[in-house]
């Protein structure tokens, strides 16, 4: 018969159909590692706590590091009798150590153990998603350093608004990324608490050492209160969401590029490593990246979702719902780890077509704003510049002329404040070197900018 925790009041083992609704062992067995590490920990509790001799310690902590090697070389497996990752080790140590195996649950139940284990797991695969999510910031800037110079339309709506820096525009993706990882930091101060000790919820009537043994698995902290510590999903959740919003910003890049290598943009060349053909039109070439970015962040979003909707109703302390946990933070992660280098090799491997670039940034009449000001540094109230460029606006649709275009005297019938210096405003490099204002899109300050934050993506 299969080895359970528990079963001594039980006349017979469980339905199949419960067996094979309530195992978790198919997905929680990469806790495995975190498992052992949080086992060496309480054995050297129980060791503290005068439950074990110096021969029993010695001899657990072998085995554990014994099952740990197993494990990690595929020599030792769960089977699906196995509940969960914590059967499967107890099983483990069990097997290698007879009876004194079955010292080890002494002051410790799943509910803590499980706890425990998510965090730990989820502050080192929080850090690894924090290192890709840099590598993809340092791509984007090494696009924006090339671009900083580079006028591009700026839009509002999707429509011609202003001339910007193309660099300018792509920083402004990195500054997002930086909030993402600022996020996870600030994360895994609130997620650094650990659990252990707490037992199934009231604590131990047995001497642990909670301080101890989060201070030995690297947590800031032992709970404060044991119920909280096997109810709380906060730290599930609020990765969850920082999980969503690295999507919706990878989303909205994808998108981004999307556009960009549309043939009506024309502004981005894929490499041909990081595009997808067609299976019938010999022709294509598919941003699949791009759609992929903005696709998985519904997937990501659902995982946010449908965490908090199985909290929302659950009693304290422990409920079986909790288990319900680790699947959509493993599959967020994943997702983070297969999208963001993806995102990242696309990035750094596209070709900006910097002329078909530039020579959009003045369409659309992206000028106008600029002409309005001109009126407005000579005296001219906003509301009446605007209202007179709109009129020469409306003149070039209708001749279909661009604004330098129209002749000194068809400028002056329009409205008299128009004298031909109006020109001077009609370039955009100039347009982009007025934005100088600290933050703007004028190439100094966008350098400024890169300087800004090279230093810190260095620090992740
Ligand atoms: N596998 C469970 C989970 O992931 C932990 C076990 C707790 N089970 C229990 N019957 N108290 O939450």
């Amino acid at each position: 018969a299969p080895l359970r925790l528990w079963g001594g009041r039980f006349a017979g083992g469980p339905a199949e159909a419960l067996a094979k609704l309530s195992v978790s062992v198919h997905f929680d067995w990469r806790l495995a590692p975190y498992d052992l590490l949080a086992s060496k920990a309480h054995a050297r509790v129980l060791y503290r706590a005068e439950l074990l001799d110096d021969a029993e310690l010695a001899a657990m902590l072998g085995a554990l590091d014994d099952v740990g090697a197993d494990v990690a070389a595929g020599r030792f497996t769960a089977t699906i009798e196995d509940e969960d990752v914590h059967t499967a080790l107890e099983r483990a140590l069990v097997e290698r150590l007879g009876t004194l195996g079955g010292k080890l649950r002494a002051g410790r139940s799943r509910n803590d153990q499980v706890a425990t284990d998510l965090r730990l797991y989820l502050r080192a695969a929080v850090r690894q998603v924090a290192a890709v999510l840099t590598e993809l910031s340092e791509a984007l800037v090494d696009v924006a350093e090339e671009h900083v110079a580079t006028p591009a339309p700026g839009m509002t709506h999707l429509q011609h608004a202003q001339p910007i820096s193309f660099g300018h525009q792509i920083l402004a993706h990195v500054h997002a990324f930086a909030r993402d990882v600022d996020r996870l930091r600030d994360w895994d101060r609130r997620a650094a608490v650990c659990a252990l000790g707490a037992g199934a919820l009231a604590g131990s009537s047995l001497p642990l050492d909670p301080e101890g043994v989060a201070a030995e698995l690297g947590f800031d902290r032992a709970f404060a209160n044991s119920i909280d510590a096997v109810s709380d999903r906060d730290f599930a959740a609020e990765f969850l969401f920082a999980a969503a919003m690295i999507g919706v910003h990878l989303s909205r890049l994808g998108e981004e590029i999307v556009l960009w290598t549309s043939r009506e943009f024309g502004w981005v060349e894929l490499d041909d490593a990081f595009a997808t053909g067609s299976s019938i039109m010999p022709q294509k070439k598919n941003p699949d990246v791009g759609e992929l970015a903005r696709g998985k962040s519904g997937r990501l979003i659902g995982a946010l979702t449908g965490l908090l909707a199985t909290l929302k109703g659950l009693p304290l302390a422990y409920d079986r719902d909790l288990q319900e946990d680790k699947e959509p933070v493993f599959d967020a992660v994943d997702t983070l780890l297969v999208v963001l280098p993806a995102v990242t090799g696309t990035v750094a491997t596209m070709k900006v077509r910097t002329e078909r670039v530039a020579a959009a940034a003045p369409d659309g009449f992206s000028l106008a704003t600029d002409v309005a000001e001109y009126l407005v540094r000579r005296g001219v109230p906003f509301r009446s510049a605007h209202e007179a460029v709109g009129a020469l606006v409306a003149w070039c649709v209708e001749h279909d002329a661009d604004l330098g275009e129209v002749s000194d005297a068809q400028l002056a019938a329009i409205n008299p404040a128009f004298t031909p210096d109006v020109r001077d405003v009609l370039s955009v490099a100039g347009a982009l070197d007025a934005r100088s204002a600290p933050g703007g899109t004028a190439p100094a300050r966008v350098r400024e900018q890169i300087a800004n934050l090279r230093p810190t993506l260095a620090a992740d």
